[in-house]
């Protein structure tokens, strides 16, 4: 049995927001103001996963286009993931592979940042667009790694953060979390949960 936390489907997302296996979304939430930004992506035009929130929009394409001024050609992959498309995803998953691979992995229905539209999963040719973790050994991949904190993203499934985060670590995922809270994260080296315990400990 799981418990955890959910998030109001009526509370406004602020972009520091906690969603993870503990803190979920309601089925029902959709994120407002959904839109496609004008950056490489390795999904076809109206397609769902290439919709980010609005603020998040802004922030990747300035990302994407620092990265083409200096030779660095990163694809978007997966953005925005409906409850019902994370559930399908986590329910086919669970047939091929055993639980405890998959929820290292994916999230479950509620449990995804994609439900947001503040994450982005970013890939490039030369691993050719997969989501793998050779893709952190890339040009492409460091150059995210060192450069997302400036645009406001952070790797959010950083290596060896598994038992904070509850996931294994993704070098693809980035995580909009504002500029001012993604260079203080990459800073002092803090998870999003570390950052949110600590809050609350200040409360
Ligand atoms: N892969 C991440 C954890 C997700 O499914 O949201
Ligand atoms: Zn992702």
């Amino acid at each position: 049995m799981d418990f955890y936390t959910v998030i109001p489907s009526t509370s406004e997302l602020d972009c520091s927001i906690l969603v993870n296996k503990s803190h979920r979304l309601e089925e029902s939430y959709i994120p407002p103001c959904l839109t496609e930004p004008n950056i490489l992506f390795d999904a076809p035009s109206g397609d769902p996963r290439r919709l980010l929130s609005l603020p998040v929009v802004r922030a990747s394409e300035k990302l994407f286009a620092a990265g083409r001024e200096q030779g660095i050609f990163l694809y978007g992959i997966s953005g925005y993931r409906s409850y019902e498309r994370q559930k399908a995803l986590y329910e086919t998953r669970l047939k091929q592979k055993e639980k405890s691979y998959v929820d290292l992995y994916l999230a479950p229905p509620g449990a995804s940042e994609h439900q947001t539209g503040l994450a982005l999963d970013v890939s490039c040719p030369s691993v050719s667009l997969q989501l793998e973790d050779c893709f952190a050994s890339t040009t492409e991949g460091k150059w995210l790694a060192s450069h997302a904190p400036l645009y406001g993203f952070i790797i959010r499934y950083p290596k060896n953060k598994e038992l904070i985060t509850g996931y294994g670590w993704e070098p693809w995922h980035i995580r909009y979390v504002g500029k001012s809270l993604a260079l203080y994260l990459s800073l002092t080296g803090l998870t999003l949960e570390e950052y949110h315990e600590h809050q609350s400990s200040c409360d």
